[in-house]
């Protein structure tokens, strides 16, 4: 139907005829002259039509925004003073001699570059959302990271291979989707929450080197950078060291960066223990690019006549940490109150902070603090010391369970570094290594994965399962990059006995394992090699890499935070007929079945 895309035309094509299909981005009279900007996935050219030509002109004027044309003209330069140097084909335009109107268009419900559109209406109408330049830009970045990813994984021996969406559940700490089966009455398979016990088995099979692009499932509570449904990069190899696994993994989103944005990545990434990112930066996924830091201060706080500070000091599970602000003093009353309010949503019930006015020349007189008259010089001194205080400077504190003053101080100095400008260099990857094998969760009394329960400990550190297995390290990586993890993965235990005590201090029993995943462990006793992998999230890698805000931008039809899809109205109520069929009755609560 085309000779060009309207992106293409240009000098070269000066004087020939051309035929063009696309969307009329814009029409303007102008004088007896009509002006239509068309519009396709290439880009857009202007094409003119003058009366002269009596029928097509009136076609012309009958055209209106989103209506899809077909034109035929000839290529001319145009005049002086005219040319677009904004878009490639600026220099040019198309006289119009014949068109086409394929099909006419509603008024759409939004005007494509008017930048304030809700998001709401943009996702009921995503069809014509997607024709927003921007939102094609980012659906062609994914499409070159797909592309450059498989092709190096092909490059390197891997098999792409599928493993099944009907399936079981596979434990990676969130809710399942299920779906009912109607051959098996009252048994329901689930979505897989990730395909980690197929590119196990896969291992088992001797497929050497698996990959998969591959949607996950998760029904948990939704964020900026979560969706139910999302896609992974999944990877597995046999015989392989974490370091190999790592190196191998680095290069490839080496690779990615350099091909897609030009960007060159640090060559090695830094490695980073778990430890020391939850110490420095109260994260496992620390945001390099922004300098602040969180020191420890709890033993200088131990004897202090101040129970919000002295408790947490004194208590094994607690911390006292300080956040230095270089030029902090500038921080007025109504921002520290802002940011109080901001830690509070991570369940910090304050935020301490010395004002260091003039500390070089007056001493603790130069500081200014609620809490200043609790604290004896010592301690004064030792804070100034520590978080190497200047004049101009704020420093703030958290006191509380050591999981809440992470959260609450890592997530501010994210805040912080973004508000005052902090963050330095673009691109910030790393690795987290020697992770915790096992949390403790204080509710349900009990030890959980932090990873998943196919993480392998370390061998040194077997024993520790017996005797001490909050101190027991796993062989787990997680590539972090800006703040973000963007993969995890691990080497997988392949011994059946480490399984099975593993599977038993999480407190599953035999019987509920093998009901779970007999399959698996049943696979570790038929000769499974040493192997490792790792996911990436390939939503949030293209967030980054194309500066978006959330994972919902790189998604061609993405769900809502209450996990549900404007477009189609899913999930929507089905027929009588067919939950007979599921043998279901529902049991809705009054209040929904009303909304
Ligand atoms: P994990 O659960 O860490 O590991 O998932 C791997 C990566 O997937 C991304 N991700 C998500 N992205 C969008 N929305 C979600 N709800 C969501 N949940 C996770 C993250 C994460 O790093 N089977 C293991 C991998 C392995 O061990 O090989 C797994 O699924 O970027
Ligand atoms: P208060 O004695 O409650 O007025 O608190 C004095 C100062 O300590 C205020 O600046 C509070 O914001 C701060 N504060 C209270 N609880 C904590 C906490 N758990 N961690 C850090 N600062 C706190």
């Amino acid at each position: 139907m085309r000779s060009h895309y309207c992106g293409e035309p240009g000098i070269a094509e000066v004087g020939e005829t051309v035929e063009l299909c696309g969307w009329v981005n814009r029409r303007r009279d102008h004088g007896g002259v009509i002006f239509i900007d068309l519009r396709d996935r290439s880009g857009m050219v202007q094409v003119v039509y003058d009366p002269d030509v009596e029928d097509v002109f009136a076609m012309a004027e009958k055209v209106r925004t989103e209506y899809v044309l077909r034109v035929k003209g000839r290529v001319r330069r145009r005049p002086e003073g005219t040319v677009n140097p904004d878009i490639p084909t600026g220099e040019i335009e198309v006289l119009g001699k014949e068109l086409e109107i394929l099909n006419a268009a509603k008024t759409s419900p939004f005007v494509l570059d008017d930048d304030d559109v809700s998001e709401e209406l943009r996702l009921r109408y995503r069809y014509i959302d997607l024709r927003r330049p921007e939102m094609l830009r980012r659906m062609q970045l994914r499409s070159n990271v797909t592309r450059l990813l498989r092709e190096y994984l092909d490059n390197h021996g891997f098999l792409d291979m599928e493993t099944p969406m009907l399936t079981k559940a596979t434990p990676e700490g969130a809710r399942d989707y299920l779906v009912p089966s109607r051959t098996h009455a009252g048994k329901f398979f689930a979505l897989p929450q990730s395909p980690q016990l197929f590119k196990q088995l896969l291992m088992m099979s001797g497929m050497d080197r698996y990959y998969q692009i591959v949607r996950c499932f998760r029904d948990e509570d939704l964020r900026a950078d979560r969706q139910p449904e999302f896609t992974q990069l999944d990877v597995e190899m046999s015989f392989m060291s974490e370091e190999q696994i790592m190196e191998f993994m680095e290069e490839m989103i080496r690779g990615v960066f350099k091909g897609t944005l030009d960007v060159d990545l640090p060559n090695p990434f830094p490695r980073m223990s778990w430890a020391e990112a939850m110490d420095r930066f109260g994260s496992d996924r620390p945001d390099l690019r922004c300098p602040l830091e969180l020191v420890d201060v709890a033993d200088l706080m131990e004897s202090v006549d101040f129970k919000v500070f002295s408790g947490p000091a004194k208590d094994p599970a607690g911390r006292v940490a300080a956040l230095r602000v270089p030029q902090g003093c500038k921080l007025s009353r109504k921002e520290i109150d802002g940011y109080t309010k901001f830690v509070g949503i991570y369940g910090a019930r304050g935020l301490a902070y010395i004002k260091v006015n003039e500390w070089s020349d007056k001493g603790r007189d130069g500081l200014q603090s609620p809490i200043l008259k609790f604290l004896p010089d010592e301690a004064v001194d030792g804070i100034m010391q520590r978080t190497g205080a200047m004049d101009g400077d704020l420093v703030f504190f958290g006191a509380d369970k050591s999981q809440v003053v992470n959260e609450a101080l890592g997530a501010l100095r994210v805040k912080l570094g973004e508000d005052l400008d902090l963050m330095k260099g673009e691109w910030r990857p790393l690795w987290v290594v020697d992770f915790p094998m096992f949390e403790w969760d204080a509710t349900a009394k009990r030890w959980t994965s932090l990873h998943h329960p196919f993480t392998a400990p370390r061998e040194a550190h077997l024993a520790l399962l017996e005797n001490d297995p909050g101190a027991c390290l796993s062989r787990a990586y997680d590539m972090v990059l800006n703040g973000t993890e963007v993969g995890g993965g691990s080497m997988r235990i392949h011994r059946a006995a480490v399984q099975a005590q593993v599977l038993k201090l999480l407190g599953i029993d035999e019987q509920e394992a093998q009901d779970k995943f007999g399959f698996l462990l049943n696979a570790l006793e038929y000769g499974c090699p040493p192997h490792g992998g790792l996911a990436f999230g390939l939503d949030r890698l293209v967030m980054l890499m194309a500066g978006a805000h959330s994972i919902r931008d790189v998604m061609a039809f993405p769900k809502t935070q209450s996990a549900a899809c404007l477009l189609t109205e899913a999930p929507s109520e089905v027929s009588a007929e067919q939950l007979r069929e599921l043998s279901i009755r529902l049991r809705v609560p009054k209040k929904e079945e009303a909304s």
